[in-house]
């Protein structure tokens, strides 16, 4: 099966980072200071439970959150897979740490009561969930094949994840996952006393943004965005 063919009937696909990546020992020592560095909590932001957030600044600080996406030309990857151009809207750097999920089954976009609530026509998200520490773990978890069935009652959601089309990633330096972002997705809990470290890079179209991402977070990524494309 051609790539866009199983992206298009499974909601995922896996790109691997062989141009950059986490696997070099300085990239790697680096992001683990910033992780344990007590000094610069001001760099945070706490956002949801066991978990959190660079802030704005840090993230454009960071040139390696940018380099690691366009070095592997991921956006250029994601427009031949999805046969449209996207553009980057945002970009999370996340911290997870021991405890229950901070997100448990959901969509970013969904149908309540024949509304659509979040930003439609599909977003994309490619998610990378570097390998810091010794440790294995798993982070995200996806029911494939559920982008295409939106209109889904509570209790198909749930049932949807006890069936066999469940699939896990873990922590790796060498790939990534692109996911359509109404697919059900959830983040793992750990009882790992690790941090756990995920960078969320977010994509729509030019539609898309013009009807939901004009705020001045998503402006800036876009602006940088259009920058490097010229
Ligand atoms: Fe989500």
């Amino acid at each position: 099966m051609v790539n866009s063919e199983f992206f298009y009937q499974k909601g995922y696909q896996e790109f691997r980072l062989d141009k950059l990546n986490f696997s070099q020992d300085l990239i790697r020592n680096k992001f683990k200071e910033v992780i344990s560095d007590k000094k610069h909590d001001s760099k945070w932001l706490y956002k949801y439970k066991n978990t959190k957030d660079f802030e704005l600044q840090s993230i454009l600080d960071e040139p390696f959150l940018f380099d690691l996406l366009f070095k592997n030309e991921i956006d250029k990857k994601i427009n031949s897979l999805v046969n449209k151009k996207v553009f980057l809207t945002n970009i999370q750097y996340r911290i997870c740490y021991k405890g229950l999920s901070y997100m448990t089954w959901h969509r970013d976009t969904y149908i309540k009561k024949s509304k659509i609530i979040g930003p439609f026509l599909p977003c994309y998200k490619f998610l990378v969930f570097p390998k810091l520490f010794e440790e294995d773990s798993k982070e995200f978890s996806i029911i494939t094949e559920t982008h295409s069935r939106l209109n889904f009652s509570f209790i198909d959601k749930y049932f949807s994840s006890f069936k066999l089309n469940k699939k896990s990633f873990f922590c790796g330096n060498e790939y990534g996952v692109l996911m359509d972002t109404t697919t059900l997705h959830k983040a793992e809990q750990s009882l790992k006393d690790i941090p756990r470290p995920r960078i969320i890079y977010n994509f729509a179209t030019q539609e898309t943004i013009d009807k939901f991402y004009q705020n001045e977070r998503s402006k800036t990524f876009i602006d940088i965005h259009k920058k490097i494309l010229n």
